[in-house]
């Protein structure tokens, strides 16, 4: 990140964009089309200190009337990882998927249900590291969705991918596992986020046209 000057000033007197792009400003837009869904990590583990910046960017997200409504769970033990992984699936296959699920932003949730059961396809995707986000307060998601996303955008500026998984959700809804994982029985899963490094690169994925119905 470039550094900051003096307030409002740029090393020449100008001010706006040139301000803007000496601010850093112009790598949260790198960061927001640069980011993606990352399927694929190396083993390396992703370091304390790492995971500690995505926390913080997290909660630098905007709340309702800074309710702050969100709590975290960080999961880095592989034999953890793995159980809950292999529980996530079990149940998925196993329950008709609900709303969230549904919501996932995979489109075809039936070929999935065929992929998992038959070729041992892996929800977090052998990442190092899961972050699940909660929601402290029944109005809160949207909130934490906002910090999922500081998170994931955090995640990149420093070379670490994320994958959202929001087909884990259910089971991290599940009474005993917020038991064991210390978890409220009245707060909800946000979104499961999955972070490491990346291995390889992952094409650009592609979007609808901005579809504005009204601009008075
Ligand atoms: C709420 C939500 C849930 C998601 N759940 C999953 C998931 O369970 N597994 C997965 O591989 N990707 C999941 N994704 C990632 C989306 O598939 C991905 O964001 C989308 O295909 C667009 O790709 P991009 O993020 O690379 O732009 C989820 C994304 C969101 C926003």
């Amino acid at each position: 990140m470039t550094p900051h000057t003096e307030a409002g000033r740029g090393p020449d007197g100008a001010h706006g964009f040139a301000v803007a792009a000496l601010s850093g400003r112009e790598g949260a837009l790198a960061a927001i089309y640069e980011r993606r869904a990352v399927r694929a990590y190396t083993d390396e583990p992703v370091a304390r200190d790492q995971i500690k910046v995505l926390l913080d960017a997290a909660i630098h997200a905007p709340s309702a009337v800074n309710s702050q409504p969100w709590a975290f769970v960080v999961i880095q033990e592989p034999e953890l990882l793995t159980r809950y992984d292999e529980e996530a699936g079990s149940l998925f296959l196993a329950e008709p998927p609900a709303a969230e699920v549904a919501n996932s932003g995979l489109p075809a949730l039936d070929a999935l249900r065929k992929v998992i059961s038959s070729t041992g396809y892996v929800l977090f995707h052998h990442a190092p590291a899961l972050v699940v986000i909660y929601s402290t307060s029944a109005g809160g998601v949207s909130d934490c969705f906002l910090a999922a996303e500081n998170l994931m955008l955090a995640a990149w500026a420093i070379g670490l991918g994320t994958c959202p998984i929001g087909l884990a959700t259910p089971l991290f809804n599940q009474p005993e596992v917020k038991a064991e994982l210390g978890i409220s029985p009245e707060w909800s899963v946000a979104l499961p986020i999955v972070a490491g490094h990346p291995s390889g690169q992952v094409p650009p994925t592609t979007r609808q046209p901005v579809h504005v119905v009204t601009w008075r």
